[in-house]
C-alpha cells in the first residue's frame, strides 16, 4: 500500500514511523516532512495549504491512503478533495471537521448529544456579549468561534478581562461564552468509522511553557499516556459515541480521530472540546504503545470497517518531552546544529532541516524524546535520558513532564 502522510510536525513523523513498520507498506511519502521524516520515508515539497499540490501529488504518486496530521487542510476540505479524486483519506471531511473548526457547533453537537459540558452562550454583538459577561460575573470562558492555532481561548479572572476578550474576538467572528470549570485535564483519543469508535488511549498534555505550568501556553511541551485511573473506554460512550451518532444523523458522520479535551471536575468529566486529529506530542506518545499495525487499522477506519480491527497495546507507559528552540512560544533564538540524535533513542523531529549533512533546528518545538517504560516512572526516565544525548545549546524543554502531578 502507497502510503502519503500530510504535515511536518512530531506528531506526523510518529505517524510516519508508526506507518513504516506495517508489513503491508510499499511506498511513504510525507509532504512536506522533515529530517526525520526522510529517514523513513520521501519528503516532498508541498505545503499543507496547498490542496491542489496535494492531490496531484498524490495522484501522480499512485497513493492508496493518505493521512492527514494537522486540522488546518481538514478544515479547508482537503479529506473532501481526495474523496472526489478517488483516493482514501483519513481525516474527516469539512463537515465534519467542524467539530474542530467552530466552537459554536462543538457545543450544540454536545447538548444535542446529550454530552456533558459547560453552560455557553452565541454572541454576535458586542453589547449582547458584554451584558451577558455582566450579567454571569467572572470567571468566565471566552472562545473566539473560528480556528486560532491555540490562542482562541481567554479563561478571564476580571471584568476587565473578558469584556476586552470579546471584543478581541468578536472582531474576528462570532464568540462562545461559557461557565469556567476547574479540574485536571485529559486528553481521549477515539478512532472513528462513521458510527464506530475503538479506544487509541488517553494521555495528559502539558501546555505551558515553563516548570510547575508557568508561563504562556504553548502548542504542547509534554505528554505522558495512558492517564493512570481514567477509563478510557467507558469515557467514550459519554464523549464519543453519542457525538458519532449525532453527526450521522445530521448526515456529516465523523471518519479519523476524535481528540476530546475533557476536564475532571469535581461533578464529574466535562467535554472542554474536540480536536479531529491526534494532538502534538500526544501523539508521539501514544503510537509507541501501539502493539499492532497501525495501517489496517487507520483504513479500516476510513471504509467503516472498524468492526474488522482490535487495535492491541503494550501494557506499559510512556513519557513525550518537548524540546524546543529558545525564545519559544515568543521570538525563537537558538537555531544551530543539533548533536546527539543517534544515541537519543527514541527522537521524533518536529521541525528541522539539514544543511551540509548537518540537522538543524528550523521551528519552534524541535523534536520530541519518547520514554517507554513498563511504568510512567521508567518512561520519564528514558525521555530524559534521551534529552541528556541531546547536544544542542539553543534548545530548552521542562524538566517535570511525567512528574509527580501525573
Ligand atoms: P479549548 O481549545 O476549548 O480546549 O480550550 C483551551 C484550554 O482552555 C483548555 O485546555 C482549558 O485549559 C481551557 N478551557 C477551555 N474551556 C474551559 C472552561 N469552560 N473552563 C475552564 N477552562 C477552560
Ligand atoms: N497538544 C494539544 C494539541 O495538539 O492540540
Amino acid at each position: 500500500m502507497r502510503v502519503l502522510v500530510v504535515g511536518s510536525g512530531g506528531r506526523e513523523h510518529a505517524l510516519a514511523w508508526a506507518l513504516s513498520r506495517s508489513p503491508m507498506l510499499t511506498a511513504l511519502y510525507v509532504a512536506p516532512g522533515n529530517t526525520g521524516t526522510a529517514q523513513v520515508g520521501q519528503n516532498l515539497p508541498v505545503s499543507v495549504t496547498d490542496l491542489d499540490g496535494l492531490v496531484h501529488a498524490a495522484v501522480q504518486h499512485a497513493i492508496d491512503l493518505v493521512v492527514v496530521g494537522p486540522e488546518g487542510p481538514l478544515v479547508a476540505g482537503l479529506a473532501d478533495r481526495m474523496a472526489a479524486a478517488g483516493i482514501r483519506c483519513f481525516g474527516p471531511n469539512a463537515a465534519a471537521a467542524r467539530l474542530e473548526g467552530s466552537k459554536a457547533f462543538t457545543k450544540q453537537v454536545a447538548d444535542e448529544a446529550g454530552i456533558p459540558t459547560a453552560q455557553w452562550e452565541q454572541f454576535n454583538d458586542p453589547a449582547a456579549a458584554h451584558a451577558f459577561i455582566r450579567r454571569r460575573g467572572t470567571p468566565v470562558v471566552i472562545k473566539a468561534d473560528g480556528l486560532a492555532g491555540g490562542k482562541g481561548v481567554v479563561v478571564a479572572a476580571t471584568l476587565d478581562e473578558a469584556l476586552a476578550a470579546a471584543d478581541a474576538a468578536l472582531a474576528a467572528g462570532p464568540v462562545v461564552i461559557e461557565e469556567c470549570l476547574t479540574g485536571p485535564e485529559i486528553s481521549l483519543f477515539a478512532l472513528c468509522g462513521g458510527v464506530d469508535a475503538v479506544l487509541l488511549g488517553t494521555a495528559r498534555d502539558h501546555k505551558r511553557v515553563g516548570d510547575g505550568d508557568t508561563g504562556p501556553n504553548t502548542g504542547g511541551m509534554g505528554a505522558v499516556a495512558p492517564v493512570p485511573g481514567f477509563d478510557g473506554a467507558a469515557a467514550l460512550d459519554v464523549f464519543v459515541r453519542p457525538a458519532l451518532r449525532v453527526m450521522a444523523t445530521r448526515g456529516t458522520p465523523f471518519r479519523g480521530v476524535l481528540f476530546a479535551g475533557l476536564m475532571l471536575t469535581p461533578d464529574g468529566p466535562r467535554l472542554l472540546e474536540y480536536n479531529v486529529r491526534f494532538g502534538d506530542p500526544e501523539c508521539q506518545a501514544l503510537l509507541p504503545l501501539l502493539a499492532t499495525d497501525l495501517l489496517p487499522v487507520l483504513v479500516a477506519a476510513c471504509d467503516n470497517r472498524l468492526d474488522t480491527v482490535r487495535p492491541d497495546w503494550h501494557p506499559g507507559a510512556t513519557a513525550a518531552v518537548v524540546m524546543a528552540q529558545r525564545g519559544y512560544p515568543g521570538v525563537l533564538e537558538g537555531a544551530g546544529p543539533i548533536g546527539g540524535l543517534n544515541r537519543a533513542g527514541l527522537v521524533f523531529h518536529g521541525a528541522t532541516r539539514t544543511e551540509d549533512g548537518q540537522v538543524m533546528a528550523d521551528g519552534g518545538r524541535v523534536l520530541t524524546l519518547v520514554g517507554v517504560g513498563p511504568n510512567a516512572a521508567a518512561a520519564r526516565r528514558a525521555a530524559y535520558a534521551g534529552v541528556a544525548a541531546i547536544d544542542w545549546p539553543g534548545g530548552f524543554c521542562r524538566r517535570d513532564i511525567g512528574g509527580a502531578d501525573v
